[in-house]
């Protein structure tokens, strides 16, 4: 295949085709922000005018490894010739490597095709296998949005408005988003109020603790603006669930498969989950997600002989096939390494910014996953979604794709390129996006 180099912008955007194309489709092609893909390769997508971008959010975390990487393509070429539908060998030998992964026991699957479904999975799961109605949701949280999905999710009202109501039995709890801190504290001094707050104000006020079946939680909350939690809280959530127990899942659908420098977000803390649910890098684009328990934690409970949760398409073979192929790629060519370095190089330079952009509020993030907060002042963390909104439209016109998203009313950009980025390419998406950046602050 020819590789395809960029950024290159030939055309608009949008170009003559792209225009039409959007026209045609009854909207307006000013609202081109998202490349439409025609060709893509790499960090690179090329649009129908035969623009070139470089894709700073992979594909929204899916393409860890790259788009199109040729070993990819290959084993699903190859597995398209002898099966599309059905179950395969490789679903079960993918069930061994993700214990591997996850270092832990033996593990069964509840196979789907998007993170939103391995949520709904699990809500399935952890209530049926402990028999308790209540489940632990964080503020911020995104988890998808199916029904379940969005009930779990506390990211923002809009994505919850007119749809109720919704499942009940979730309830909301803070979570260490310690930028705009919701119990407005500052951490070290804070000692995890959040986690304290679960035990000492909602289980003595109004959740019985032994109704709780589980608590959901991302290892680093993605919507809500790329939030890592100190050191230490993981732990202490993984401790009270333990204490009180509770069933420990963790929605690893944006964190996995070495977005962060490690094969798994919760890696960073040393946490092992009961429940893991994996996604969007797991097939580098081919749909296939997962809700991973232990073994012991239905079967041992669940006598009824219906499976839990059947769908026509389960672990399809094109999913499956490309999920041992991503394995294979991110390990062959380590690029949870490559994340921890170029991710450390790329973080450097993002924060080097804040010399000459005062708007740059804050720079985040872990490996290859890396939030850059947009404000109107930074020392009073003012929000600035309309800068934000600027900045992704100007840097789009020069041919770097990147997306803003944030909760609590905040807004940051999200810099989370395939891992397979380069220092060079890095330079020049940095390059831009610093232009794009001054440009907006003059105007
Ligand atoms: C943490 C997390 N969980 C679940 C989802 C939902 O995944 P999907 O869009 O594949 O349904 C997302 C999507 O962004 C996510 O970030």
């Amino acid at each position: 295949m020819p590789s395809l180099q960029g950024p290159r912008i030939v055309a608009g955007p949008p170009g003559p085709r792209v225009t039409k194309l959007l026209r045609d489709s009854g909207l307006e092609p000013s609202s081109y922000s998202s490349p439409i893909i025609d060709e893509a390769r790499g960090i690179y997508v090329k649009d129908p005018d035969e623009n070139v971008f470089t894709d700073l959010i992979s594909g929204r975390c899916v393409v860890n490894t790259g788009y199109n990487h040729p070993r990819i393509v290959e084993a699903v070429k190859r597995q398209a010739e002898r099966s599309i539908h059905w179950q395969t060998e490789q679903a079960y030998t993918l069930i061994c490597r993700l214990e591997k992964m996850l270092d832990s026991g033996p593990k069964q699957v509840y196979w789907s095709q998007a993170g939103s479904l391995a949520n709904e999975h699990a809500i399935k799961a952890v209530r049926r296998a402990t028999g308790k109605p209540l489940i632990l949701s964080f503020t911020g949280s995104y988890h998808g949005s199916s029904m379940g999905a969005i009930s779990l999710s506390g990211y923002d009202p809009s994505m919850k408005r007119h749809y109720g109501p919704l499942i009940p039995g979730i309830v909301h709890v803070p979570y260490a988003s310690c930028y705009r801190c919701p119990l407005n504290l500052e951490h070290p001094s804070c000692a995890h109020a959040c986690l304290a707050y679960i035990e000492e104000v909602v289980f003595k006020s109004y959740v019985p603790a032994d109704e709780v079946a589980a608590v959901f939680v991302e290892p680093i909350q993605g919507d809500a603006g790329w939030h890592i939690p100190p050191p230490g809280w993981h732990q202490g959530l993984k401790k009270l669930c333990e204490r009180f127990g509770i069933l420990h899942v963790a929605d690893e659908v944006q964190t996995g498969f070495g977005r962060t420098g490690r094969w798994l977000g919760m890696d960073h803390w040393g946490v092992k989950p009961d429940v893991v649910l994996l996604g969007k890098a797991m097939g580098s684009g081919v749909p296939i997600s997962a809700c991973v328990l232990g073994r012991d934690l239905l079967e041992s409970t669940d006598s009824e002989p219906i499976p839990i949760h059947a769908q026509s398409f389960s672990a399809t073979p094109l999913g499956t096939a490309a999920a041992h192929a991503t394995i294979d790629v991110i390990g062959d060519e380590r690029l949870c390494e490559n994340s921890e370095r170029m991710g450390a190089y790329m973080k450097n330079r993002l924060t080097d910014l804040m010399d000459e952009h005062s708007c740059i509020g804050d720079v985040r993030g872990l490996g290859l996953l890396i939030g850059v907060e947009i404000v109107k002042d930074r020392a009073k963390k003012i929000p600035d979604p309309t800068s934000a909104d600027a900045i992704c439209a100007e840097a789009f016109r020069r041919g770097v794709y990147t997306l803003n998203m944030g909760s609590y009313g905040g807004r940051a950009l999200r810099v989370a390129p395939p891992l397979v980025i380069t220092e060079k390419q890095i330079d020049t998406s940095i390059e831009i996006l610093g232009e794009a950046i001054g440009k907006i602050e003059r105007d």
